[in-house]
């Protein structure tokens, strides 16, 4: 059978392709999934929910309470009311949803380089042409001149991602009302994605759910509530097109996943102490390896502001990917920054989001590797 042309014009994921290089005593560097626990409240409240016949099909757009706790928890950035909520089944397939509701065939979509592996394939399954749009060395802020200059007639939308995966960059004000701007005088939506936006170590998060009038927003649970197996996210975005996004959610899932949700309705009331915690844990780890890179000779970090990622830059002349499998090789798993884009180039990604034994173990590896590839 001959799979459509769309699906076969996209590559296997980077990150994937590490995996599978992993022996079983390697030090995996390479997840973008916090090792903590969830907090107990929210499997407690999915069990409940199973164990009392919450099994069947619920709403499209998610349960009310559920809708509505989100809607409150995000009042932090802006007013809202559960009708600008929908709970979808996981960040990724919110991002979908939000290529297939919004892109028609031809539509140009302008995405982070670095950044996430999701956007430009989503962009192209939904028959969009991606261009990257360059982030700024060190600062990792998108480089404002640049999107500027990749806007033409067909331009539909503008990804930005703050925290940012892979960089740990986040996102100013300036730099944010600057896009606005661009977004407005050329008539183009905003999709931003803010699933890290619980994990910013200094300074603030600048969402984009005050502007649901050119955003979109999606966000997820994954992150937030260290649940990357139970398929969580949320899409938030203006009532005008809520309703058509809901329509797109019936297509692809018909609801979410009905325990998963009440869990995460019991854990929303524990969150801020919860998150409180993690980020405390994951500033410790962001020193670490910050500290640890940055004495290694020939590799360079300024300490990420956000997310759980570390994107060094190296001064090697050798590709990314090859020095990710030679690293590999000896026993340390990291991603190549080629995988998120064309300015991904010249950078290794480590997550962070592993406890400090993992994270020293996986820095010997890597001063070792780096010191013996500089003296031959
Ligand atoms: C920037 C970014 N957006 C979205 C996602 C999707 O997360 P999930 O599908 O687990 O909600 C991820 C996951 O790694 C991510 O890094």
């Amino acid at each position: 059978m001959k799979i459509s042309e769309r699906l076969g014009s996209i590559p296997m994921s980077g990150i994937r392709k590490m995996f599978d290089l992993a022996g079983p005593n390697s030090i995996n560097l390479g997840l973008g999934e916090p090792d903590l626990d969830p907090p107990r409240e929210a499997v407690e409240g999915m069990n409940r929910a199973a164990s009392e016949g919450l099994n069947k099909y619920g709403p499209t757009a998610g349960i009310n309470e559920l809708r509505n706790g989100v809607a409150e928890w995000f009042s932090r950035y802006a007013e809202l009311t559960g009708d600008n909520i929908m709970i979808t089944p996981s960040g990724s397939s919110a991002l979908l949803e939000v290529s297939q509701a919004f892109i028609d065939p031809g539509d140009e979509v302008l995405v982070p380089s670095p950044g996430f592996v999701i956007y430009s394939p989503h962009t192209q399954l939904s028959g969009g042409r991606p261009l990257e749009y360059r982030l700024e060395e060190e600062s990792f802020l998108p480089d404002v001149e640049d999107i500027k200059s990749l806007i033409t007639k067909k331009t539909k939308m503008i990804i930005v991602n703050s925290p940012s995966n892979p960089t740990g960059g986040v996102l100013d004000e300036a730099t944010r009302k600057a896009i606005l701007d661009i977004a407005e005088d050329n008539n183009i939506m905003i999709l931003s994605d803010e699933v890290y936006d619980a994990y910013v170590y200094e300074g603030k998060h600048h969402s984009f759910m005050d502007r649901l009038d050119r955003a979109v927003v999606i966000n997820g649970f994954s992150k937030m509530m260290a649940v990357t197996g139970w398929r969580m996210g949320l899409i938030c975005a203006g009532k005008d097109v809520m309703g058509d996004l809901i329509k797109m959610q019936y297509h692809i899932c018909a609801s979410p996943n009905m325990p998963a949700q009440y869990g995460i309705l019991n854990a929303l009331p524990v969150m801020e102490e919860y998150l409180e915690n993690a980020r405390k844990i994951f500033r410790a780890r962001r020193d670490l390896i910050s500290k640890r890179i940055n004495e290694i000779e020939g590799m360079h970090i300024v300490p990420p502001k956000g997310s759980f990622y570390a994107f060094p830059s190296y001064d090697l002349d050798m590709r990314s990917e090859d020095l990710a499998n030679t690293l590999a090789k000896s026993g340390l798993i990291c991603t190549p920054g080629s995988s998120f884009g064309k300015y991904g180039e010249g950078h290794l990604r480590f997550s962070y989001a592993a406890d400090e034994k993992k994270i020293n173990a996986g820095m010997d590896i890597l001063a070792d590797t780096i010191g013996k590839l500089r003296r031959k």
